[in-house]
């Protein structure tokens, strides 16, 4: 069954069309990727499926349900929720602080609640030891797994990751895709946005290429990368 659809998504930024009639589908229990250069419209994407964008055109459904446009903290409670690509921890909190707040804003838990079921969501992703710290304080690595237990204090069905894995060392890339296996064998289903290849065609079972907010490619990841528009778009002869 499709959980999160998009069709026929435009968004304009004055004359700039960052999307031009996108269509996306993600079936429950489904890991997407979606792949394309950069200002191709991908963040623009999510944002638009978030509620951070009004489409200037088409239609977003999470669950059979129209959200076009609706609050992002509706979309959120709704189960429907994105990492973003410029972390944003609240600097002077301390990371379970941060991960309180999806749970006591997003889900709508009592605070003693909300507080076990953070340390818990620490446990899961790694974080428990740095929880009492500012969140301003810990590794780059560890705000991208911040962003991701933020979201999953809110009760995601859905979780859409803008570039979560940027910055990050093989090791850490190869630790965060566990840890998303993990979490999809639990019933998350995710799109995920990456420029690393090795991440996004290791963990999608069906890939998705935007290039100047069309898209221009969407299948297998085997085939994918074998497309010849999205190797002359985007990864080049030497990829190929
Ligand atoms: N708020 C905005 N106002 C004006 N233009 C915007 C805005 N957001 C994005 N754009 C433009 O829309 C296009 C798509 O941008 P978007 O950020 O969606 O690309 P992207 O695929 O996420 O790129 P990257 O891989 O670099 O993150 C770009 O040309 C960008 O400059
Ligand atoms: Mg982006």
């Amino acid at each position: 069954m499709s959980l999160l659809t998009a069709r026929g998504v435009s968004k304009n930024f004055g004359a700039l069309a960052a999307l031009s009639g996108v269509d996306l589908t993600l079936n429950e229990g489904e890991i997407l990727g979606v792949i394309g250069p950069n200002g191709s419209g991908k963040t623009t994407l999510f944002n638009c499926m978030t509620g951070i964008h009004k489409p200037s055109a088409g239609r977003v459904e999470f669950e059979g349900r129209d959200i076009t446009g609706k609050p992002t903290h509706g979309i959120c409670r709704a189960g429907l929720v994105k990492t973003s690509q410029i972390v944003q921890p609240f600097t002077g909190m301390s990371v379970l602080e941060n991960v309180l707040v999806g749970g006591l804003y997003g889900k709508g838990l009592s605070l003693h609640h909300a507080r076990d079921e953070a340390m818990a969501i620490l446990e899961k992703v790694g974080l428990a030891e740095v929880a009492a710290k500012p969140a301003g304080s810990i590794t780059v690595a560890m705000r991208r797994r911040l962003e991701l237990a933020r979201c999953l204090a809110t009760g995601p069905k859905v979780i859409l990751l803008d570039e979560n894995m940027a910055g990050l060392t093989p090791t850490e890339i190869d630790s965060v895709l566990e840890l998303l296996r993990q979490l999809n064998a639990e019933g998350l289903s995710l799109v995920v946005v990456e420029h690393i290849m090795q991440a996004v065609m290791g963990i999608s079972q069906r890939v998705m290429v935007l290039d100047y907010g069309e898209k221009i490619a969407e299948d297998a990841p085997a085939a994918v990368v074998a497309d010849k528009r999205v190797i002359e778009a985007y990864l080049g002869e030497e990829y190929a």
